[in-house]
């Protein structure tokens, strides 16, 4: 813990196209406060991700993101939102960076229909895309410790507002309150 008791870092973690960063951003507009994406950081600072793992492979590419997190999470001002790359949980490097910051943890949880039907086109952008088996299995290598998460949430409508209700109402519970309601 870093002082920050009584604000939370929210942390939302799942699989690709689970909507962490779409879900993240939106979140982080109703709670008034700012939203990061380790992937766009990873990329302002190293390059496209695509680029990273053809250059360095997918072992590289992880040590760019625990590197990328252990810079960023102090940083962090608090609330915040932050959403991670869908393997960056996977690492216990990560998790635990992510305890030592007092994150908590959120699990965004899409079922395969859902997620294959929004990342199957993408990858060009998503490197691990590419073979569509390869990808199930890994969403069932994952998912189980994705459920470590403090909290797991449904992420299957097609419409992300519904999901942001229940998110915005955990996030204030936890003392994430935004700057209307705090001056009041
Ligand atoms: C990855 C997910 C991607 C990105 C990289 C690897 C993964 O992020 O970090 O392509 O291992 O699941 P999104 O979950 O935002 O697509």
């Amino acid at each position: 813990m870093n002082g920050h008791a009584h604000t939370p870092l929210l942390v939302l973690i799942g699989f690709m196209g689970a909507g962490k960063s779409t879900v993240g951003r939106l979140l982080a507009q109703r709670l008034h406060c700012p939203f990061y994406d380790l992937d766009g950081e990873i990329e302002r600072v190293h390059g496209e991700i695509p680029e990273l793992f053809a250059t360095y492979g997918e072992s590289g590419f992880r040590a760019i993101e625990h590197h990328a997190m252990d810079q960023l999470l102090p940083k962090l001002p608090r609330p915040s939102v932050l959403a991670l790359g869908g393997g960056a949980f996977l690492q216990p490097a990560n998790r635990e960076l992510i305890r030592q910051h007092g994150g908590v943890t959120i699990f965004l949880d899409a079922p395969w229909e859902v997620v294959l039907a929004r990342v199957r086109h993408t990858g060009e952008q998503r490197p691990l895309v590419r073979d569509l088996e390869a990808l199930r299995r890994l969403y069932e290598l994952r998912r189980p410790v994705y459920q470590q998460a403090d909290h797991t949430f449904s992420s299957a409508e097609h419409d992300p507002h519904v999901l942001l209700t229940s998110l915005v109402r955990l996030a204030e519970e936890l003392g994430a309150r935004n700057r209307r309601r705090a001056t009041l």
